[in-house]
């Protein structure tokens, strides 16, 4: 096997279906908003032809998740559409996403929109979403939930941490707060070249709550702990652990609402609605109910491994595939689920709309 060498770029989640298995905590946020997506599904204009009706999902993974969101949102279109007219669903994902168990998911799970809908088709696209990636003009609806909180790269480093939010290093602040806001500009320009005119875009991703907190703080803390004691007894060296960062970012209302200021648009896009909520911390409810905190900790470092130990693994010299990558995610699993505690999930909703125009 080939080793991927240290790269800028996020890696995706933890393949084989891992990160189905372990996402529960974003299916919480998920159910949360739904009820825009289908209020979005339920106003969205339509026309009357034939063609199909594409429903774009930015950022899927391997599907899971998005059964529940993709179906809600072809159950509102059917109430509009009848049961004929081609509802076309495209997955999309960074090329090195596990697609396999995406398209497995899509086949096999019960909840898979593909065995409840006969006129509804699925495909995939393995590019980033930091560009155009659809065919101008051609989504009717977009979806995009805990995706847009990955950056496009790596700005840079982050001397004292692996997330940037618990980081002192000014540098690497202002790094990472310059790139999410071009990130996020990008974003929106792309989707709003490709939304159809009056199509509307959903998207639910991580955020700063009204004081400025990322969340997650115990979980990230032994993270990074635990990664200060692998170099300490020499298992990764100092430059690898300089190397690693996880390049995500919460934004503040403010920051999601920035490119919208100046002319109350953006890219033909208009904010209709945005939220910062809550998240449930469904593992800290479990452990509330069944007082196990093995199983606690356990559910938490599952989280971590399937979402962010991939991309810190290629930071190390021999990449993520390297044999060394299998004592890394070991080792930072165990030091993670080691002293779980109550987590803090802040999260945004928003519903954008392009002009009919
Ligand atoms: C935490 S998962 C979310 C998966 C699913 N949407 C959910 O809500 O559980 C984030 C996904 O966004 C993808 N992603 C990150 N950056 C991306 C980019 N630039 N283009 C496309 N997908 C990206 C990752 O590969 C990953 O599959």
């Amino acid at each position: 096997m080939t080793q991927a060498p240290p790269s800028d770029i996020p890696a995706p989640m933890e393949g084989h279906g891992a990160y189905n298995r372990s996402s529960r905590v974003q299916a919480v946020g998920i159910a949360a908003t739904l009820p825009l997506l289908e209020q979005a599904a339920r106003t969205v204009p339509i026309s009357s032809g034939v063609e199909p009706v594409v429903i774009a999902d930015y950022g899927s993974s391997q599907g899971h998740n998005s059964l529940a969101p993709i179906d809600a949102a072809i159950r509102a279109l059917r109430e509009r559409l009848g049961p004929i007219r081609t509802i076309w669903v495209v997955h999309t994902d960074l090329p090195d996403n596990d697609f396999s168990a995406l398209f497995h998911t899509l086949e096999a799970d019960p909840a898979s929109y593909l065995r409840r809908d006969a006129a509804a088709f699925t495909s995939a696209v393995g590019r980033s979403f930091y560009g155009q990636i659809l065919p101008t003009d051609s989504v009717t609806l977009g979806w995009s939930s805990w995706a847009v909180q990955w950056l496009s790269r790596r700005p840079a480093a982050i001397p004292d941490h692996v997330q940037v939010a618990y980081s002192r290093h000014p540098a690497a602040r202002a790094a990472y707060s310059r790139q999410a806001a071009a990130d996020w500009e990008t974003f929106l320009a792309w989707r709003g070249r490709e939304l159809a005119p009056g199509g509307r875009l959903v998207v639910l991703t991580m955020a700063l709550d009204e004081s400025g907190e990322f969340g997650y703080r115990p979980l990230l803390e032994a993270l990074y702990a635990t990664l200060m004691e692998l170099v300490e007894d020499g298992s990764i060296s100092h430059e690898e652990v300089f190397r690693m960062a996880i390049p995500t970012v919460g934004r503040s209302q403010a920051d999601l609402l920035a490119p919208f200021v100046a002319k109350g648009s953006f890219a033909g896009l208009s904010a209709e609605l945005l939220e910062v909520f809550s998240g449930e911390d469904r593992f800290g409810s479990d452990f509330e109910r069944d007082g196990d905190s093995g199983a606690f900790g356990a559910r938490w470092a599952a989280f971590c491994r399937a979402s962010v130990f991939p991309t810190l693994a290629s930071s190390l010299d021999g990449g993520r595939d390297g044999p060394r990558a299998v004592l890394l995610d070991e080792r930072l699993e165990k030091g993670v689920g080691a002293a779980p505690q109550p987590m803090t999930i802040p999260l945004a909703r928003m519903l954008l709309a392009k002009s009919r125009s």
